[in-house]
């Protein structure tokens, strides 16, 4: 008999991808996707690490997870992604936990899981610099999936002060040029309508062979001729790898959305030097400038983070004053969250109260819900290309669907669907979505 697995994702698109992966591993074992946690004979929880707050929500959820085992005495519960692979040996001993695999474990998770048979708990937590996954096929559990994701790159080099995602992840290796291209096929063989290309710092991509010698510039532009008919997207960009090529390869081509995620983190020379983010305010401003040139109507959102060691009031100024000239689309905000083992809880004292954090946070989301609503409202009275995503929550009788810029539009159904291109007219804007009507 099938044994049936449950899978619950943490963390990033990177993350959601994965879980496509595992989930393909283990039903080319025998596993069949279980929907329902109640009735799985293992579940996997795909974790992440990146701030205290994500790894506490693990714990809690195994604390619930512990009733589901005194039902069912059979149950496996194994845990996976960044935080398998930062604290293996702390997650075994939660009573709960049979077994753990870090990032570059996953090829060999049925036989992990199989091996537990005998009562013992395991971990493979080792690094593997080849293993991109090629050649295996993902597992989507949706039936009408419209957008799929590919990751081309694993792993970061970047070192970022504060971050725990070169310590979880390991060193970045590329996919070969030809199993993305492959991958991508496939999705527009299944009916997907938009593909996202993933990395950590997606636009370092590099893929050399005997023939060719492939950037990022170049490889989205061949996925985007091989599927002209989808979308391409790609997360999330490093913003001292903007090239002028890269820019160019999105003006140039149509199916290339118009939107570029490039987090920026802070505004001051000071704090993005201490982060390690190797830009200054002005490199970045100036990639901004050129984008703005290049793509007029270009989405632009952002990773921002106030609290880090040592930034005063004047560098968090700094940040909110970056912020208003870029005028973000839309914003992910955090206050810094210490990681055990990185460079910063190593060297730099988190001197920032808790309070100060939580009240400079609190100011920032402030400011850019302010923007979102001015770039929201210039929307009124333009047309936009929305690929439909489904229907909206609180009616049936709308439904919602994103811009190449990726921003959220609700609008009357008509005779659309889920899957559709349909030309919208926004009518209305607030600072979380915008309203409108086909036209
Ligand atoms: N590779 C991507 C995303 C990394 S994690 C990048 O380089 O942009 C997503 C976001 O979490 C980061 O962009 C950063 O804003 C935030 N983040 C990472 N580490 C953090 C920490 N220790 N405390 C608070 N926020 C953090
Ligand atoms: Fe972390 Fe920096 Fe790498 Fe992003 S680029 S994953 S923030 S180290
Ligand atoms: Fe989290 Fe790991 Fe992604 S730490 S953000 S799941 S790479």
């Amino acid at each position: 008999m099938n044994k049936k697995v449950y899978i619950e994702t943490y963390g990033c698109q990177m993350n959601v991808a994965d879980s496509e992966t595992v989930a393909g591993i283990m039903h080319s074992r025998d596993y069949s996707a279980e929907t329902d946690i109640n009735s799985a004979d293992v579940i996997i929880i795909n974790t992440c690490s990146v701030r205290d707050n994500a790894e506490k929500k693990i714990w809690n959820r195994l604390d619930y997870i512990k009733s589901l085992k005194r039902k069912n005495k059979n149950l496996k519960v194994g845990i996976i992604g960044c935080m398998a692979q930062r604290i293996a040996e702390k997650l075994l001993e939660h009573p709960v936990v049979d077994f753990v695999a870090g990032p570059d474990a996953y090829r060999n998770l049925p036989d992990l899981v199989s091996e537990t048979d005998i009562g013992f708990k395991l971990s493979n937590t080792d690094f593997d610099i080849s293993e991109t996954y090629s050649g295996i096929e993902q597992l989507k559990t949706g039936t009408d999936e419209i957008s799929g994701f590919v990751a081309i790159t694993r792993g970061c080099n970047n070192f970022c002060s504060y971050c725990i995602v070169p310590y979880t992840r390991g060193r970045e290796r590329s996919s070969s040029y030809k199993d993305i291209i492959a991958e991508v096929k496939s999705l527009a063989n299944k009916g997907f309508k938009e593909v996202t290309l993933l990395g950590q710092n997606v636009n370092s991509y590099l893929f050399e062979d005997d023939e060719n010698k492939v950037d990022f510039p170049l490889l989205i532009k061949m996925v985007a001729h091989t599927v002209p008919e989808m979308r391409v997207r790609f997360t999330t960009s490093h913003p001292k790898d903007i090239s002028d090529a890269l820019i160019d390869a999105i003006a140039e081509n149509k199916n290339i959305c118009n939107h570029i995620h490039l987090p920026v983190q802070s505004g001051s020379n000071k704090v993005l030097e201490l982060m390690n983010r190797k830009y200054t305010r002005e490199w970045y401003l100036e990639r901004i400038k050129t984008i703005k040139e290049k793509i007029p109507d270009c989405g632009l959102s952002s990773d921002i983070f106030c609290g880090f060691s040592g930034e005063t009031e004047e560098d968090f100024q700094e940040t909110l004053d970056l912020m208003n000239i870029v005028g973000y689309d839309l914003a992910f905000m955090f206050k810094y969250s210490v990681r055990p083992g990185t460079a910063a809880s190593k060297n730099l004292e988190d001197d920032v109260p808790e309070e100060a954090k939580k009240e400079r946070l609190s100011r920032m989301i402030k400011v850019q819900n302010k923007i979102s609503l001015a770039k929201n409202r210039a929307d009124i009275g333009k047309t936009y290309e929305v690929l439909v995503e489904g229907h909206s929550k609180r009616s049936e009788e709308m439904l919602f669907g994103r811009t190449e810029q990726s921003k959220v539009v609700v609008f009357p159904a008509e005779n659309a669907k889920r899957g559709d291109f349909v030309m919208v007219k926004i009518t209305e804007a607030s600072s979380a979505t915008l309203k409108g009507i086909i036209v």
